[in-house]
């Protein structure tokens, strides 16, 4: 069952992720789909809606068979979130569904909807019976992001859930996770032996992490003002990098040690006492993008002239525990950044050669490993190698691993390995509220600090962030890459 399935996450992602697996004979040939909105729509036009976001949105070719099986399954409620009748027709919707498509009387409820009304729709399905299984079948509910907007609102969410819903059966989604080079971060660290002896601060000098985007707000207006940089991603997506960066080797794969170790790290991150110095935010204005001239964020529809909500997000945090003691990590978030990249870069201490480092302008010794989130998925190592000829010249060099060239196979859409997931009942690239909770303690106070500061520093589209950002980093004596 979807709500919210009139919003973009539905239409471009939710909805074609779900044709892919059937396509890819992943799912049931009774799998069935339900949408609830508000909107006036009959079975037919929510067909054709899924059908148009199929189109144009999924990855795998069109089958006329995998529509067909499909869209027999398809199903729409129209009501509002404060109706019980609706839900209590939503029920016997599913209900009728079961019977005559032989579902097997799984439910799944994918709540694609603001978090203010999450409380009203939560309460619904316990109100309506929805929420209980029968003998034998079970029910979960997929939570999107935002998880609250702080520790105190995150802790109020999780009481309306867990009221509820058992935590196995809630799933929270953060779709970096289910990301392929995400994932893959486990099997680079723990399936190799190159890389563990040296991922640690006796030769790492720092990690920088980086998500930047070219586009800006893109209409979330009404989502985006108040919410900003740092809670949007920084908050989940890119704390999660963080935990499975710094972490240690877990148990098993299983959920329980995966999230345990995740959860620790978290729990051991600390920050520096100086926010002042040691984060950065910004604004972006007018500028470029793609040779396009764009808008400032100040005046994009529904943001509010004044607003001090920030764009760009910076901050330095440290994990003071026997592996990270000393090494930074630093994170970075912005819209209308100079091109789409997601990143982790590991940057090496430099060698301890006094010759190599006399070389004037010479970059040897700061070996970076970077995996490659997104786009152009894949891994590459920096170093210094000797320029052929006969002075002792060395310049940087690459080695480079990239999924396109090295697997024939295109990685499935984040959405539908957790979608699978999902069906499957396997939580293990699923959250748990404890590691959303140590996320807002570690971002709060840094929120907070923010809140208190007036308006962030502009910093024009098409650029690399504000100048603040910049010196945050020439304050450490290190640069941010660039991507
Ligand atoms: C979402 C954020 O979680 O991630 C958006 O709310 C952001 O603001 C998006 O644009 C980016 O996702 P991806 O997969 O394109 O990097």
């Amino acid at each position: 069952m979807m709500f919210g399935v009139t919003g973009d996450l539905a239409r471009k992602k939710l909805m074609p992720a779900v044709y892919d697996l059937a396509n890819r004979g992943l799912l049931p040939p009774a799998f069935a789909l339900t949408g609830f909105a508000r909107r006036e729509w009959g079975r037919e036009d929510f067909a054709q809606v899924v059908h148009d976001s199929v189109k144009k949105y999924a990855r795998t070719p069109w089958r006329q068979e995998t529509w067909d099986q499909l869209s027999e399954g398809i199903r729409f409620v129209q009501g509002s979130f404060d109706d019980p009748a609706a839900f209590a027709e939503l029920k016997r919707t599913v209900e009728r569904l079961d019977e005559r498509r032989g579902t097997g009387g799984n439910h799944a409820f994918y709540l694609s909807i603001p978090p203010s009304a999450f409380p009203q729709v939560i309460g619904q399905l316990r109100d309506s019976g929805l929420s209980d299984p029968q003998e034998g079948t079970w029910r979960r509910v997929v939570i999107e992001k935002p998880f609250g907007s702080d520790l105190k609102t995150a802790n109020a969410l999780n009481e309306v859930v867990s009221e509820v819903f058992p935590p196995d059966a809630v799933f929270r989604i953060d779709h970096y996770l289910g990301k392929e080079t995400v994932q893959n971060l486990l099997a680079l660290r723990f399936a190799n032996q190159l890389f563990e002896p040296m991922w640690n601060s006796q030769y790492i000098d720092h990690v920088q992490i980086t998500m930047a985007e070219d586009i800006g707000i893109n209409g979330r207006a009404g989502y985006y003002d108040g919410i900003g940089a740092a809670r949007d991603v920084i908050q989940n997506h890119l704390l999660q990098l963080l935990a499975l960066t710094a972490m240690e080797e877990p148990a098993s794969f299983d959920a329980a040690d995966l999230r345990a170790e995740k959860e620790k790290v978290l729990r051991a991150v600390t920050l520096p006492p100086d926010l002042s110095v040691s984060t950065a935010r910004g604004q972006y204005t007018d500028g470029w993008r793609g040779g396009e001239r764009v808008g400032a964020f100040l005046e994009e529809d529904g943001i509010a002239p004044d607003s001090i909500t920030e764009t760009y997000a910076a901050i330095k945090v440290e994990i003071p525990n026997r592996r990270w003691n000393g090494t930074p990590f630093y994170l970075r978030a912005g819209k209308r950044l100079g091109r789409r990249v997601t990143e982790i870069a590991l940057v090496f201490k430099k060698a301890p050669s006094p010759y190599f480092q006399q070389i004037e302008g010479s970059d040897v010794g700061t070996n970076a490993l970077v995996i490659r989130v997104q786009p152009d998925e894949g891994v590459t190592l920096k170093f210094g190698s000797k320029v052929p000829g006969t002075t002792m010249e060395v310049r940087d060099v690459t080695m480079d691993f990239a999924y396109g060239n090295a697997f024939t196979d295109e990685s499935p859409e984040a959405y539908e390995r957790l979608i699978l997931d999902v069906l499957l009942g396997d939580p293990p690239l699923f959250p748990r509220h404890q590691e959303v909770a140590s996320s807002w303690q570690i971002l709060d106070p840094i929120t907070a600090f923010w809140a208190t500061q007036g308006q962030p520093e502009q910093y024009r589209s098409g650029t690399w962030g504000p100048v603040g950002a910049d010196d945050m980093m020439a304050r450490d004596g290190r640069t941010w890459r660039r991507p």
